[in-house]
């Protein structure tokens, strides 16, 4: 394993307060999403959605790095240019998800295991020769009566630790993301205390399988109540809340940290992240790790939106993407204010 290497492309992904864009939806979620707006459920559209995406002007300004999906990774502009070498044109690193999916774990009602463990070693070759630095693995915990089981964590650590090592051992730095699903009315104190206990799951089997943490990146789900809680902590409550969690539960090894955005309005993902930035500036909340950014949908939605499958609207989509990757920008910063927003 070349530490030195994972270490370069880590650092490189958090450097200069820029974030990940996560554009590495399977077919079936880039679909559902196209349903829901009336786009076609074709490759050619899923093609041109994508292309509009990576060739958004200045996106290198804000954004460090992207995650394509095995589709998108071998798809090229319509003027012939793969998607790999305008991202890296634009100063953007191209990273893979290379997880097969979350399946419905065995004897365990309602909880999921994410598969595509198998091969593995094989698929990493391959889109390592085709300029992937990085790699993504998301593991899906649900909550619910008597949910997470232990069983459940287990075997989703596993998995995540299983994929890092494999994933460092071809030269790619593992994006490692447990994402705890607070889409009902649980309390901010059921996802505190659920993703305290993934992260203690998800460290224990990193160390047992030798992955280096210096040469990975966590992206974990903000502590947040459940979407649909009617009422809501207020954003600093929440920054505190995924802070702490953070300072129990990940070591100081550990460069970076990259939240997901977890179906939080655009906003929301910039004003809590902001919140965080703010904290860390205060004399107390001195943290080891850089904060950052890998929203898929805080980023996307808006861009897709005005979209709609139509060329005409290219521009106006890709000045919402490059709006919302500058505010995530800012708000690394401490600098996102709502007046950044348009009335
Ligand atoms: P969201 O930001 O939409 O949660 O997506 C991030 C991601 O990569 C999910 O796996």
């Amino acid at each position: 394993m070349n530490l030195a290497a994972l270490q370069a492309t880590a650092a490189a992904l958090f450097a200069d307060d820029r974030g990940l864009l996560a554009m590495d939806e399977s077919n079936g979620t880039c679909n559902q999403r196209f349903a829901e707006l009336g786009v076609p459920q074709t490759e050619a559209a899923r093609r041109a959605y994508r292309e509009m995406l990576v060739t958004t002007p200045r996106l290198g300004e804000a954004i460090s790095g992207a995650i394509l999906y095995d589709e998108t990774i071998r798809q090229s502009t319509a003027a012939g240019v793969p998607f790999v070498k305008v991202l890296e044109g634009a100063g953007i690193i191209p990273g893979i998800k290379v997880d097969l999916g979350a399946r419905p774990l065995a004897a365990h009602p309602g909880e999921t295991v994410t598969e595509g463990l198998d091969g593995l070693r094989e698929r990493f070759a391959e889109y390592a020769s085709m300029g992937a630095r990085f790699a993504k693995w998301r593991a899906v915990i649900n909550l619910g009566a008597g949910l997470p089981s232990q069983g459940c964590l287990d075997a989703n650590a596993h998995a995540l630790a299983r994929y890092a090592a494999l994933a460092q051992e071809a030269g790619l730095a593992p994006i490692v993301e447990p994402e705890v699903l607070a889409t009902g009315d649980e309390t901010l104190e059921t996802c505190r205390a659920v993703t305290e206990a993934v992260l203690q799951a998800v460290f224990d089997q990193l160390r047992r399988q030798q992955v280096a943490l210096e040469g990975m990146i966590l992206k974990p789900n903000m502590v947040t109540p459940g979407l649909a809680r009617p009422a809501q902590d207020g954003v600093d409550a929440v920054a505190a809340a995924t802070v702490d969690c953070l300072r129990r539960a990940a070591p100081a090894a550990v460069p970076g940290i990259a939240f997901l955005s977890g179906g939080q309005s655009d906003q929301l993902a910039s004003a809590r992240l902001n919140a965080m930035a703010i904290l860390r500036k205060s004399a107390d909340a001195r943290l080891p790790w850089a904060l950052s950014f890998s929203y898929g949908r805080a980023l996307q939605r808006a861009a897709l939106e005005l979209w709609r499958g139509d060329p005409a609207q290219v521009p106006a989509a890709q000045r919402a993407l490059l709006h919302r990757a500058q505010c995530n920008r800012a708000a690394r910063q401490g600098e996102y204010t709502a007046q950044m927003e348009p009335a």
